[in-house]
């Protein structure tokens, strides 16, 4: 359909049709099932307005769908059809591995993937939006929902959002197979004060141009469709009801000229940030800040007209939010085909998908871990080996993590049926009276972790480290047999200093998905060579979070020379350091840089290297270049990733390899928000995690 024919559409709505297409309510208006995760408005509404919605959140199956858009489309006089929109963050029904896990890939062409494979699934369900990425940009592990972030990093976070932007939206909307995405939370979210959820989040406006919007710019620029405002505040006013953050920052700055959503229901929580008095002034206020859909509540459904006739809200902003709906479900082809094939799609469950699903999604996990540790090389296990099983998450079917709403937990394939179809001889150990057992096994596997309902939305924790219980188990073990390989599930950096010194190997699964067992087997016997790098730092301890590789050096920074001295920036009882830097993780192989040089080429930089495998194994390497700006006009990061590349090496293979950065790349915002590069120094840092070695300068003269 043609622009035009849009604009002769919405000239044709009352005002109480074009207000219906900004409200969005859950499917059970219509049927009995649908997913409720928020406080649920007791909404007094008439069938007249039932039939104007202009959004479904949350239907599960493709009956459904079919069942609510013909009921809809047989009643509803202007002729619109329904969108239906849902949160597929890591799958739909077959799971992949957690977002921060995905993120531990490095690795774009994955997440594309991983995206594409989920619009497949879902939109074999009728669903035609989904509510992500999440370009949230994360710091503390207290906050559950890492599990959904990419982690510390802008550009790593950045490159991430975009491919998941490009995997969902593929081409074209009009592909049935493709999903519009919804990009989240407009801003700050992640930065919620002491990690717990929902809470206040302070931000200068130097943070956000510099390390939180980069995420949402890369989105926008990959064409994302929607844009969803977060629950918090950004300069004292919650982001739903914030004219300065929505126009001027998302609008103007960034370019943004799709559908603004909010949150669910954080039109309705301005009351409780009491910042207006009561639905009208809610109303009010997210409509004049220029929020376009009111998720979840009925605030503007019962509010927005009035406002409108007593000319308090423009007529040109409800036109404008109408005309970007209308727009969206043109590009998903719903005026042609209300149901984007969906009769003649096989369904989600059909056997050709699933397997096709399932096998991308054993791999995609075995490549979102990351080996932490791998003392005297005790991985990779032969399957000819003698082999112990034990620990609370053994023959736990809880793999899928906090997102997977639809995700079936009775399919997930445990780690002990994962191991047991690749070892000839695996002892499963359920009591502790069997622990004598352990002395005669070459090696015990102790699988440790979080319950899905310890991460993810409202799961904040004040302490990160595994429950007593685990770490009394593991000790217990260790005492039996000290031959242990740790394989952790969990769903954000957790504080391991407990853990290390009772085993040699340490396997970060994060929250696999539907194929954990598989991909850990995979990982364990090294069918797969891990390749995965931490995307957020693992503290020492709860109490250096907030903690990334990127923070500011401050005035009294900590070094070797100064350190015993007292009032330097430093913690009397630990390092400042963390545990397991950014970036970081092991593999099989012995893969070494060498041979490195810089190529200063005026407004470029190159470094040169090469990349040698000395061992017998195959495997991955994620080489990785961090600046330094020596002197600038803000205190800037003590380093910042600026260019990394994934690379394969055969056994004993060599490659002689370069990255380069640009004038670009070592811009950075100024104290009045301009964007540039100054004249100077630029130290280079290279190397294969953020504590890489520096090798050399760069002397930039300027652009
Ligand atoms: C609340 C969450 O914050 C958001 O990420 C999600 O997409 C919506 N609920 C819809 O379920």
């Amino acid at each position: 359909m043609k622009k035009s024919q849009l604009t002769e559409i919405l000239g044709r709505l009352t005002l109480e049709e074009k207000v219906g297409q900004l409200v969005q309510l859950g499917p059970m208006f219509f049927s009995k099932t649908g997913e409720i995760t928020g406080p649920m408005q007791a909404m007094d509404m008439t069938q007249t307005e039932l039939y104007q919605i202009g959004s479904i959140l949350g239907t599960h199956t493709k009956e459904e769908v079919l069942h609510i858009q013909e009921t809809y489309l047989a009643e509803a006089t202007h002729g619109i059809p329904l969108m239906f929109m849902a949160d597929v963050i890591h799958g739909y029904e077959t799971i992949f591995p957690i977002p921060l896990a995905l993120a531990s890939s490095f690795d774009p062409a994955l997440v594309r993937q991983m995206a594409s494979l989920s619009a497949e699934e879902a939109t074999a369900a009728g669903i035609n939006v989904t509510f992500s990425p999440m370009a949230d940009l994360v710091r503390d592990a207290r906050w559950g929902r890492v599990l959904e972030s990419n982690g510390e990093d802008p550009l790593l976070s950045s490159l991430l959002t975009k491919a998941y932007v490009e995997g969902y939206q593929g081409d074209s909307l009009l592909d049935p197979k493709t999903l519009a995405a919804c990009v989240k939370h407009f801003i700050g979210y992640g930065l919620a004060e002491g990690g717990r959820d929902y809470n206040t989040v302070d931000l200068s406006d130097l943070m956000l141009y510099q390390n939180h919007l980069p995420a949402f710019k890369a989105a926008i620029e990959a064409g994302v469709k929607l844009v969803m405002t977060s629950f918090n505040t950004v300069r004292g006013v919650p982001a739903s009801g914030n004219k300065w953050l929505l126009q001027d920052v998302l609008r103007r700055d960034l370019g943004f000229d799709g559908l603004i959503i909010s949150d669910w229901a954080s039109i309705h929580e301005l009351i409780n940030h009491r910042v207006v008095a009561d639905k009208r002034e809610a109303t009010y206020k997210a409509a004049t800040a220029g929020v376009e859909i009111d998720m979840m509540t009925d605030n503007y459904q019962h509010h927005l007209v009035a406002l409108v006739k007593e000319g308090l809200v423009s007529q040109d902003f409800i036109d404008t939010a109408v005309l970007h709906v209308l727009e969206l479900k043109n590009e998903l082809g719903l005026f042609e085909d209300p149901y984007r094939s969906l009769q003649n799609r096989p369904l989600a469950s059909s056997s050709d998908l699933q397997a096709r699903l399932r096998q991308a999604s054993r791999d995609i996990a075995s490549q979102s871990m990351v080996l932490l540790e791998n003392k005297d090389h005790l991985l990779p296990l032969k399957t000819t080996e003698k082999l112990a099983l034990l620990g609370p998450l053994a023959d736990s079917q809880d793999l899928l993590g906090a997102w997977s709403w639809i995700g079936k937990t009775e399919d997930v394939v445990t780690i002990e049926s994962g191991l047991q179809a690749q070892s000839e001889q695996l002892e499963v150990i359920k009591e502790r009276h069997d622990f004598v057992k352990l002395k005669q096994v070459d090696k015990v596997i102790v699988a440790l972790g979080e319950h899905s309902l310890e991460t993810g939305e409202g799961a904040s924790k004040t302490d990160i480290r595994l429950p007593q219980a685990q770490l009394d188990l593991l000790k217990e073990v260790y005492k039996w047999n000290p031959n242990i390989v740790v394989v952790l599930i969990n769903g954000r950096p957790l504080d391991l200093i407990e853990v290390t010194p009772y085993c040699h190997s340490i396997l970060e699964a994060w929250f696999p998905g539907s194929e954990a067992g598989h991909a850990i087997a995979d990982v364990l016997f090294g069918r797969v060579n891990p390749a995965g790098k931490l995307p957020m730092s693992f503290p020492r301890s709860v109490g250096q979070v907030p903690i990334s590789y990127n923070m500011l050096s401050t005035g009294r920074q900590i070094n070797e020379h100064n350190e015993t001295q007292k009032y330097v920036s430093k913690y009397l009882d630990n390092e400042n350091t963390p545990l397991y830097p950014f970036g970081y993780g092991l593999n099989y192989s012995d893969i070494r840089l060498s041979d490195v040089r810089l190529d200063d080429q005026g407004d470029r930089l190159s470094v040169h290297y090469r990349l040698s495998n000395h061992s017998q194994e195959a495997g991955q390497e994620v080489v990785q270049l961090y600046i330094k700006d020596l002197f600038t006009e803000v205190a800037r990061p003590e380093r910042e990733l600026k260019a990394f590349e994934k690379i394969s090496l055969q056994a004993g293979e060599s490659k002689d390899l370069s990255l380069t950065i640009s004038a670009q790349d070592i811009a950075y915002y100024h104290s009045d928000l301009s964007f540039q590069a100054d004249p100077g120094t630029i130290e280079i840092y290279f190397g294969l995690d953020s504590q890489a070695a520096k090798v050399g300068v760069w002397d930039f003269q300027g652009e």
